[in-house]
């Protein structure tokens, strides 16, 4: 079994030695087993309860199991679960509807993982610019950030910029173009290239470690995009949905893009449930037979993400990460030991950086643990907080105290 720096009871470490022994080692968890969760609370196979600081990266932000979509779902496969795109369903323009008002958009397209999203996105913004802007065939580009995360499909991980994500991976897909991420000046130059069709960003980069841009620069990216008829494709598969203080991370800006791209927190913590939400125009390229996927829009998909999207609309989850968000981030700002070099973030969402001498994040996680709270490292120096937005206000202080504690104890420094 894999070392771990914090005691691996019995009954654990015999499971992870399982998961081990016949799961790829695509992983590397923590230490825990978890068998059963509500709200922001997991417990795990020995009984032990754990604040959960990381939500399975945004995807429920509506906390564990919660009660309104739990009740849609077991309505919905007590009727009927899947019939494939080949017949309509009566759940899916409920859903599809739903979500074009939430988003303001015309068109939706249903998918399953994130990663389907994205590649969706890029597939409608090359159909686009062949057929609407007119570019010629097979030259159309799409720039991307330095530092991105969009998934691990071989085309999404041939414009990735992280070595461990592409390496090993090749031959890579062809026509993306990467530009520092918050770079205005830089997306200008690249922009201007009449080949280019999409530009896709993260409006806050996750995976990189909550990487929030300067002020101003998704909304010049909205300016530019309009001014070189590029289409603006926003990834909100983690940012969207309430975890940055808005329903989406673009309203911060005011900024409206062409497209869209969600997920993760949209399937209610219960299934994988992904769309590219649009604007007609964008999204009609796609026509029969271009695109698609047996489970994509499946009927238990859309009335699990009607309900994710009845709570969207309360702004009940929206206000809660505002609220709460500004409260942990002033504490981990204020009270930062020394261990910590820069803590960014916007709502209930955050990145702690450690200083190098600080040693590993991955070390802080594992003492996390032992003391029940569940959060993850990002880039070895990073640790990643991302609470359900349903948590309770002292539960989010005490897994603060004992966060900044942790970070505080000699022996980690
Ligand atoms: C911004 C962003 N895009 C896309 C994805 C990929 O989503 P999935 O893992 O569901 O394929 C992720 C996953 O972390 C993400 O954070």
């Amino acid at each position: 079994m894999t070392e771990f720096a914090v005691p691996v009871p019995p009954k654990t470490a015999e499971q992870i030695d399982r998961d081990e022994r016949f799961g790829a080692p695509n992983y590397h968890p923590l230490p825990v087993v978890v068998a059963e969760a509500e709200g922001a609370w997991v417990t795990d196979i020995e009984g032990k309860r754990y604040l959960d600081l990381l939500s399975a990266y945004s995807a429920l932000n509506f906390g564990h199991r919660h009660p309104a979509l739990v009740d849609a779902a077991k309505r919905q496969l007590d009727r009927l679960t899947l019939t494939s795109r080949a017949v309509h369903s009566d759940t899916f323009a409920t859903f599809a509807e739903a979500l074009c008002d939430v988003c303001g958009m015309d068109m939706m397209l249903p998918m399953n993982t994130g990663a389907e999203a994205v590649e969706t996105s890029i597939k409608a913004a090359r159909k686009w610019g062949y057929d609407v802007k007119g570019v010629p065939a097979d030259r159309a580009r799409i720039v991307v950030c330095d530092g991105n995360f969009h998934g691990r499909t071989t085309t999404i991980v041939s414009f990735s910029t992280d070595p461990t994500a592409r390496g090993g991976f090749g031959p890579f897909t062809p026509g993306f173009v990467t530009v520092p991420y918050g770079d205005a000046a830089a997306l200008a130059e690249a922009l201007a290239d009449p080949m280019v069709v999409g530009f896709l960003v993260e409006p806050i980069q996750g995976e990189a470690g909550v990487i929030v841009p300067p002020a101003g620069y998704l909304r010049e990216a909205r300016r530019l995009c309009t001014e070189h008829d590029v289409l603006l494709i926003a990834d909100e598969i983690q940012t969207g949905f309430g975890r940055t203080g808005a329903t989406f991370a673009c309203e911060h800006e005011g900024v409206v893009p062409d497209m869209y791209l969600l997920g993760k927190a949209l399937g209610g913590g219960i299934l994988p449930v992904s769309a590219v939400v649009a604007r007609r125009e964008v999204l009609a390229v796609l026509v029969a037979g271009t695109h698609g996927s047996t489970f994509g829009g499946n009927p238990l998909a859309c009335a699990v993400g009607t309900a994710v999207l009845d709570l969207v609309k309360t702004g009940e989850y929206q206000e809660r990460s505002r609220v709460l968000g500004d409260k942990m981030l002033a504490r981990l700002r204020a009270e930062a030991p020394v261990a910590v070099a820069e803590v960014r973030g916007i709502g209930l969402w955050a990145g702690v950086e450690l200083k190098i001498e600080a040693g590993p994040a991955r070390r802080y996680c594992e003492r996390l643990l032992e003391r029940g709270v569940i959060c993850k490292d990002t880039h070895a120096t990073t640790l990643r907080l991302a609470p359900p937005l349903v948590i309770e206000e002292r539960d989010l202080d005490h897994a603060t105290d004992t966060l900044l504690e942790t970070l505080a104890t000699p022996e980690a420094f």
